[in-house]
């Protein structure tokens, strides 16, 4: 058995992970991340890629905006179309200058992997079975991590183990049964979604309502696309062939489907939609955090930002024990944390509500999202509520 000891034990190389482990390690505090994937897999993974100023301001303060900066596409603003017509939503007017940045989730994990590998901190690849231990309160024991690797039985010791391992990780699975209470609700329809490389005709994102469901056109970069439709959770892609696609985007994009330009289809997929958390985000000394405490549906991008803002108040809360003595922060990491993301829950299944079809047995109900959309666009105090937890709550 091979034995290590370190400050802070990651399990998780996605987003919170790495950027606690980064955050960390700019304040001189030791950590080790252990993910179960290979480097390729952690950074070809398509996910979201819209960033709040919380998280762009985050990323640069950790010594990781340098491509961000360059590369990132900034957003005044978002258009929302109804029944085919577009109304352009200024959200940087609405909400005293904020913008938004679009730049791939797998850009920001390749940045964070980049710096880490960088400085020659420890990011263990391919660790199998996990197994945090010894983090109860009270059980005089050390917290470790027990993992494989290369077919060699590892422990690493720890003062605390972050659960950064997102919604199917083993941290929050092994908690005790009744440590967390769960509130967790499905959608009955998911996302198809394809990257195409073909420069994107539109400057912002465009989100529609249409008979025939939603649709989304977003990008990467000024040479790629990203564009999904609401499909069923049970979608056959078989069913799907790209010219389809191609037609159903236009079809639901009404007066912004000419802008819809075909390009070589890169990724398809189909992303379920759900809404989950898990209360408290600490126990003893496991703190969970990003999608292994919570999942918010993409519409309105929340997933990535909310992640990172976890981990801001978690390193803040790592810190003051470190520098200051002072275990305040600690204990009340949680809620802090699940403060903000109750809201960021309400908003991403309010606009999931106001631009999905929730098919023939919610008749009623739909009729009701179609008018609270068309109240919102004819509303400038509805319209700027949007805009002001599109770019983000104050942390
Ligand atoms: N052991 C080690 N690593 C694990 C384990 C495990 N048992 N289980 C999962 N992991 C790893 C995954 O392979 C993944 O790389 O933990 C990482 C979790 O990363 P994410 O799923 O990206 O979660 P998070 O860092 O919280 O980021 C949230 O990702 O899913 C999106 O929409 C979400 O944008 C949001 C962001
Ligand atoms: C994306 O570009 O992948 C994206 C953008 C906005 C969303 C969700 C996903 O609300």
């Amino acid at each position: 058995m091979a034995r290590q000891r370190t400050q802070v034990g990651i399990v998780g190389a996605g987003p919170a992970g790495l950027v606690l482990a980064q955050r960390l390690a700019r304040h001189g505090i030791e950590a080790v991340v252990l993910e179960r994937r290979d480097r390729a897999y952690v950074e070809g993974r398509i996910r979201a890629g819209v960033l709040e100023q919380h998280t762009v301001d985050l990323l640069g303060e950790i010594g990781v905006g340098g491509r961000l900066a360059r590369e990132g596409l900034v957003h005044d603003g978002v258009e929302i179309c109804l029944d085919g017509r577009r109304t352009r939503l200024d959200m940087s007017a609405m909400t005293g200058g904020k913008k938004v940045t679009v730049y791939g989730q797998t850009e920001v994990t390749k940045d964070l992997i980049a710096a880490r590998l960088a400085q020659d901190l420890p990011l263990v690849f391919e660790a199998e079975e996990v197994t945090p231990l010894g983090y109860a309160e009270g059980s005089g024991e050390t917290p470790r991590l027990a993992y494989r690797k290369d077919g060699e039985d590892h422990e690493l010791a720890c003062d605390f183990i972050a659960g950064c391992d997102g919604f199917h990780g083993v941290c929050r699975a092994s908690l005790p049964a009744g440590a967390l209470t769960f509130y967790e609700r499905t959608y009955p329809f998911a996302w198809l979604g394809i990257l195409a490389k073909a420069p994107p005709a539109s400057d912002e994102l465009i989100y529609a309502r249409s008979p025939r469901g939603f649709a989304l056109y977003s990008m990467r970069s000024p040479e790629v696309s990203r564009l999904y439709i609401q499909c069923r959770p049970d979608e056959d892609l078989e069913e799907w062939p790209l010219p389809r696609i191609w037609e159903e985007l236009r079809l639901r994009l009404g007066d912004a489907g000419h802008l819809v330009q075909e390009g070589e289809v890169t990724d398809v997929g189909v992303t379920p939609m759900r809404s989950f958390v898990a209360e408290p985000m600490r126990h003893g000394r496991l703190f969970l955090a990003g999608d292994a405490a919570h999942i918010v549906p993409p519409t309105g991008a929340k997933g990535l930002n909310l992640a990172v803002a976890d981990v801001r108040y978690l390193s803040d809360a790592l810190i003051e024990h470190y520098k200051e003595g002072s275990d305040a922060g600690l204990a009340a990491y949680s809620e802090r944390a699940i403060a903000r993301i109750w809201k960021a829950q309400r908003f991403s299944w309010w606009m999931t509500s106001m631009l999905h079809n929730f098919g023939p047995d919610q008749a009623f109900e739909d009729r009701v999202r179609q008018a609270e959309l068309e109240y919102v666009l004819s509303s400038e105090a509805a319209l700027t509520t949007l805009a002001e937890n599109y770019v983000g709550l104050p942390i």
